[in-house]
């Protein structure tokens, strides 16, 4: 708990290392603060004389229409200086996190698949928009004005001890127990921060499941249950803040209330030395008072917004903690790799590859296979018999745990993931579309890609019909994930993807839901387009569209049980046979 109040240095120091580029708008911000600091604290020394000289003593009222101007300069000046501190350490704030930002997103995208499949969505959301946030405010509005509050402080307590230093000792007496109370103030938001992030993580991976799920939630009827839970998590996220607020509005009256003991204090002496004394000292006395309140308002703002500003430090270090975390994690796929030169059109080898998702809960088992080039393998087997496993190996995206893969002579392994990953083109059993147009879903971005080969493509996949239909045509945008378009649609798109990025090798996984029979045409002829002249990979779930495959693997429980041609695999009485006499009598 001790050790939980504190700002974490080593976290605080490698956040500050990010600063580092933009340490002149820092100090920038920071002598604007001095110089605030510094007027500030003179302010009162001046109006105290104005009063002294022009309207106690010889009340000219023009003088002190010239010193009332000249004031009225000075605060107009450290409103000048308040507004460039302010946009300075905004300026920072925002660039530090922009950069923040940026690397870890990066680092997040080069993540293995493993990551995300333990990993929630909405935590990774949460970690790269409301954790940036926070750490923000470190910068624009905690360090600057520690700083600025400190210096004040020091300026202030000064210039008392020079004015009056035994008044200074008496208005100081309440300062202990401001201290006191700002110590238990900071502990307790501390706790409350960490529930609050705790539970903001929570409330972000809550809806971004359920709107993601939408279908499912209504299909089941589940408004009302899933609407509970949301309110017991959005309970839990305001009890989390109210704490926070509770806390505050605690310590600010306390402070309130000091002070104004502070201007007691104050008072009570100056009415203990003004007994019996002649009016001419008095006169000098009431100054000390006009004086001493200015400064005594001056002391207690800063130490409450101290504990206020730590807390914002507090707060940002935290979530910076958690933001490093994942900048630390070395989720990367082992990159031994440095090859970028291959013959992509040689026969493609799995020798004893091994394959599990979780320690050695194989999920492949002594895979050995030769994929000739220019040729179309199928695979097939039951649901869960590890043939999309496969493909994330070819691809890369898990790691295999033993045996080779080789492509001619070259291992897998030796060759650099982009450069392998350039020449294989996979269209995924769950085609993934981003809420963009067609045409940037088919290029992902890639302008090197021009509308008219995405014609081309899409004629030859024998899409470029429906696509020219929906309003818009190729700028059509598709939606969250492609919600507006069918299965069978989606499919194809992802087939003009991969037909653009023009693959030695292909693979291809067949969606698992069926689509209408107009649409599984559309999908037979599209693979024959695709897979044409390519070494090809294709995991189908519908005989019709392997039987011209020149190489059939059957797949059940993660090792390979048969291998052959459609006809071959007839003619021996075993699992493909059977599965093909079912699909048979399912057409029926
Ligand atoms: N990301 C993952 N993490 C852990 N286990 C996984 C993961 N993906 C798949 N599995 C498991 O690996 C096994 C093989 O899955 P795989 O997706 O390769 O099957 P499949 O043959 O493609 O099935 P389908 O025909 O349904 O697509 C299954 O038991 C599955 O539960
Ligand atoms: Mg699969």
């Amino acid at each position: 708990m001790s050790k939980e109040s504190k700002v974490n240095y080593s976290i605080f120091k490698r956040l500050v290392k990010f600063a580092k580029p933009y340490k002149s708008f820092f100090f920038i911000a920071l002598l604007c603060v001095i110089l605030i600091a510094l007027s500030s604290v003179l302010r009162p020394l001046l109006i105290a004389d104005m009063v002294q000289d022009y309207i106690v003593q010889n009340q000219n009222s023009k003088a002190l229409l010239f010193w009332t101007l000249f004031i009225i300069g000075m605060l107009a000046f450290e409103a000048v200086l308040q507004f460039t501190s302010s946009y300075f350490s905004n300026l920072l704030a925002q660039n530090i996190i922009s950069d923040m930002r940026k690397k870890l997103f990066a680092h997040i995208t080069s993540f293995r698949m493993r990551y995300f499949d333990k990993t929630p969505i909405g935590a990774l959301v949460t970690r790269v928009v409301s954790d940036m946030e926070a750490i923000s405010e470190v910068f624009s509005t905690g360090l600057v004005d520690i700083l600025g509050d400190v210096l004040t402080l020091v300026a202030v307590v000064f210039t008392m001890f020079f004015v009056n230093w035994h008044l200074t000792l008496l208005v100081l007496i309440p300062i202990p127990l401001l201290l006191i109370a700002t110590r238990i103030f900071a502990r307790s938001m501390n706790d409350s921060f960490l529930q609050e992030r705790l539970q903001v993580t929570r409330l972000n991976t809550f809806v971004q499941e359920r709107i993601t799920g939408m279908s499912i939630v209504q299909l089941f009827n589940r408004e009302k249950e899933e609407y509970a839970s949301f309110q017991d998590i959005n309970k839990a996220h305001r009890k989390a803040h109210l704490n926070a607020i509770w806390a505050f509005s605690i310590f600010f009256p306390v402070v309130e209330i000091l002070s104004s003991l502070s201007i007691a204090f104050l008072i009570v002496y100056i009415a203990f030395q003004v007994e019996g004394v002649n009016s001419a000292d008095m006169k000098s006395q009431y100054l000390e008072v006009i004086k001493f309140t200015f400064w005594i308002s001056m002391l207690f703002r800063p130490i409450r917004q101290l504990a206020d500003k730590f807390n914002i430090l507090q707060r940002g270090t935290v979530r910076a903690e958690r933001v490093f975390e994942i900048l630390d994690l070395d989720e990367h796929i082992q990159l031994d790799g440095h090859l970028n030169e291959c013959d992509f059109n040689q026969p493609i080898k799995f020798e004893h590859v091994y394959f599990a998702y979780q320690n050695e809960e194989w999920v492949l088992k002594d895979i050995n296979l030769v994929i000739q080039p220019s040729t179309t393998v199928a695979f097939v087997g039951a649901t869960g018999a590890g043939k999309s496993s496969i493909v994330n190996l070819l691809g890369r995206f898990y790691e295999f745990k033993k045996g080779d893969i080789f492509i001619g002579q070259t291992n897998l392994r030796e060759l650099e993931l982009s450069y392998l990953r350039n020449n294989i083109a996979i269209v995924l059993q769950d085609v993934f579309l981003f809420s963009d147009t067609i045409h940037n879903n088919i290029t992902l971005g890639n302008d090197s890609i021009s509308r008219e080969q995405v014609i081309i493509a899409a004629k030859a996949i024998g899409a470029n019909t429906f696509i020219e239909k929906l309003p818009g045509g190729y700028d059509y945008n598709v939606g969250e994930r492609g919600g507006v378009l069918s299965v069978g649609q989606r499919q194809l798109l992802a087939f003009i993807r991969a037909y653009v990025y023009n693959p030695t090798i292909l693979i291809l996984d067949e969606a698992t839901s069926s689509v209408d029979s107009e649409s599984e045409e559309m999908i037979q002829k599209a693979t024959e387009e695709l897979t044409k002249g390519r070494t090809s990979i294709v995991i189908a779930h519908r005989i019709s569209t392997i039987q011209s495959a020149d190489q059939i693997v059957v797949l059940d429980k993660g090792e390979i049980k048969e291998q052959g041609t459609h006809l071959e695999l007839l003619s021996i009485d075993g699992f493909y046979k059977r599965l093909y006499e079912k699909q048979f009598s399912e057409q029926d």
